[in-house]
């Protein structure tokens, strides 16, 4: 099957409406990064969301970027504008929040590129809105309301596309998915810290085809 072409600076939806489900990424260790990357391509998921949340992880965006060309990799756990201009810097072609913020969004839209902020609530919505992003990491799913929650901004916010995470897994993703204002999901699931440490590349090019196949609206 012909593979999609990716612009060069996706939109926000562009990112989300790739593929069912954009994986949150841990990396403890840099060398983890392209053969982590490889095993998800593999298994048709080229959205990497590699999270702000070690001493590594722009050195694993930077060899991402570099090494691994059918991938599009972003940051998550961006907390300022400062994290969005290093991420950027090391090639980062998206960005995920945990929570809106104008100085984040603002330095998203100066630099061009796509953010997807994460709101939980119905003025978070409106703020981001505001700035012109309409296609919004709901965040964390579960725990903020899941598909109920989902399910009653659905009225007063029908112009709004979601990426549930937090809580989302291969068992509940397809409820997520089912609902016509989820463009896709976010998890950490397909890959899970024992089989990165253990380079166990096959089990999560595996976990990736099993998301790749969910099928939504
Ligand atoms: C996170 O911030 O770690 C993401 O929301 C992933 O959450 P999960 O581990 O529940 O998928």
């Amino acid at each position: 099957m012909a593979v999609k072409p990716v612009a060069a600076r996706p939109t926000a939806l562009e990112v989300m409406q790739d593929a069912p489900v954009i994986p949150v990424i841990v990396l403890q260790d840099a060398a983890q990064a392209v053969p982590l990357a490889r095993a998800l391509v593999a298994g048709g998921i080229r959205m990497l969301e590699v999270t702000l949340r070690t001493p590594v992880a722009l050195a694993c965006i930077e060899q991402i970027a570099k090494d691994v060309p059918e991938a599009v990799v972003g940051a998550g756990t961006v907390r300022s504008a400062a994290d969005a201009q290093a991420a950027a810097m090391a090639g980062a072609r998206f960005v995920v929040s945990p929570g809106y913020t104008r100085s984040v969004g603002k330095a998203c839209h100066e630099l061009g590129i796509a953010l997807l902020p994460g709101v939980a609530t119905g003025s978070e919505i409106m703020l981001a809105q505001e700035d012109g992003y309409t296609a919004l990491k709901f965040f964390p799913a579960m725990q903020s309301g899941g598909t109920g929650m989902l399910k009653a901004w659905q009225g007063p916010f029908n112009d709004v596309r979601f990426c549930p995470t937090g809580g989302v897994t291969a068992a509940n993703a397809g409820e997520f998915l089912a609902l016509a204002n989820v463009a896709c999901v976010g998890g950490s699931w397909l890959t899970p810290a024992d089989a990165v440490e253990k380079g166990d590349w096959e089990r999560i090019t595996q976990l990736a085809r099993g998301a790749a196949a969910l099928p939504r609206r």
